[in-house]
């Protein structure tokens, strides 16, 4: 039997046991430690984990049981570890956004390709199954031609969420409800349509007047594909409610919410669709209400993709390449709301947009 893949968590916060726990789940993977500049986040998660604790990234990857680390820091830390790991010739998955800047996401990629090591990105809601089924429907061309893609993030972060870290409630560390929160609906959108080439962003704060972020956005997006959306997208919204992506064509509409397909509708009614329409009925939650109201099943589909990617020694299913054009979504309506006019993409990286 092969070898188990050796994980080290870089990081002992609020998603590495998500990972940790994906890890024990997984086939072919164990965990062997945490690393975290916090002696008591530390002592916590290798406690309850029974695993080892490192005091510094450089300390574990200097472990030879070390094969991939999961980067679970801080939104702003994620190019410098990264840039450590693949120096060391260890795997790699780093939690979204994958960096605040194109430049660090092309300086990953390229450290991580020049390494040999495999480098993916955890967007996991990709891996849900509505959402699958929806890309393959989209491909097949079941739709006729999309007309339409949005998604509507009704969520709720009490204030106390802000303040849990300080990274929180930081602009230049990557908080905001729209790099933080809304990546990953944002980046179904644009695993769905493909790139965008036009976004119109507004940024307001309605709820939370202790910080200096936006905690809502709006936004209309023109893709390349030539399909047009709707990006809502809140933690203002109590209780806070699930996710929804919505995607209308010529032939049919499909809505996913939370995890679960309320709606697939098609001209040429099929006989699996009635199954399809089950898709998600024991669902769990989905972050709506609360920071860690999820379960770590969608996390465990990357990481064991990760695994799996390592022994046929293939790419894994979302790479850090792909998520690329999600991150530039992201920062044209940065750019957008603060100039107050649409943008159209390419865009250039510009640090002042994390100022505020
Ligand atoms: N995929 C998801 O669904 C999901 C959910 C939540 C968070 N996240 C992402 O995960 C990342 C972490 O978020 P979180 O909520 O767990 O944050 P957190 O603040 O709870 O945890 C981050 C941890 O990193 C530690 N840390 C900071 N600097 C370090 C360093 N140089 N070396 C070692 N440890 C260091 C901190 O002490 C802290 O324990 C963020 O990028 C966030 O966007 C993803």
């Amino acid at each position: 039997m092969a070898k188990a893949l050796g994980f080290g968590i870089l990081g002992a916060g609020l998603v590495s046991p998500f990972h940790a726990k994906a890890i024990n789940a997984s086939t072919g993977g164990k965990l062997i430690g945490f690393a975290d500049v916090s002696a008591e986040r530390l002592g916590k998660l290798t406690a309850e984990f029974g695993v080892k604790g490192y005091a510094t990234l450089d300390e574990m990857l200097k472990d030879p049981a070390i094969d991939a680390v999961c980067v679970c820091t801080p939104n702003h830390l994620h190019c410098e570890a990264v840039l450590k790991i693949a120096a060391a010739g260890k795997h790699c998955l780093t939690e979204k956004p994958p960096a605040m800047s194109l430049k660090e996401t092309d300086d990953m990629i390229a450290a991580c390709k020049k390494a040999g090591v495999k480098f993916g990105c955890t967007v996991q809601c990709r891996m849900r199954k509505a959402i699958q089924t929806i890309k393959g429907a989209i491909e097949s061309g079941r739709f006729g031609k999309v007309l339409q893609a949005d998604t509507y993030m009704k969520w709720y972060r009490a204030p106390e969420y802000y303040h849990m870290d300080a990274w929180r409630s930081s602009r230049q560390s990557g908080a905001g409800v729209t790099v933080q929160h809304a990546f990953h609906y944002i980046d179904l959108l644009q695993f769905l349509m493909g790139p965008a080439k036009r976004v119109h962003a507004k940024m307001s704060n309605l709820a939370h007047p202790d910080v200096k972020l936006e905690d809502t956005l709006q936004a209309f997006v023109d893709f390349k594909n030539g399909a047009q959306g709707v990006v809502q997208a809140s933690t203002a919204f109590w209780p806070g409610i699930d996710v929804r992506v919505e995607i209308c064509g010529t032939n049919g509409a499909a809505i996913m919410a939370g995890e679960k397909m309320v709606t697939w509708k098609f001209k040429d009614e099929r006989p699996e669709d009635e199954a399809i329409r089950q898709i998600g009925n024991a669902a769990q939650a989905t972050a709506a209400s609360g920071p860690a109201a999820f379960g770590f099943q969608d996390h465990g589909v990357v990481i064991q993709d990760l695994i799996d990617a390592v022994a046929a020694n293939r790419e894994v299913c979302i790479p850090v390449s792909a998520v690329r054009p999600t991150l530039e979504m992201v920062l044209a309506m940065y750019h957008s709301a603060a100039r107050n006019a649409a943008v159209d993409l390419p865009v250039q990286d510009d640090p002042s947009i994390w100022k505020m």
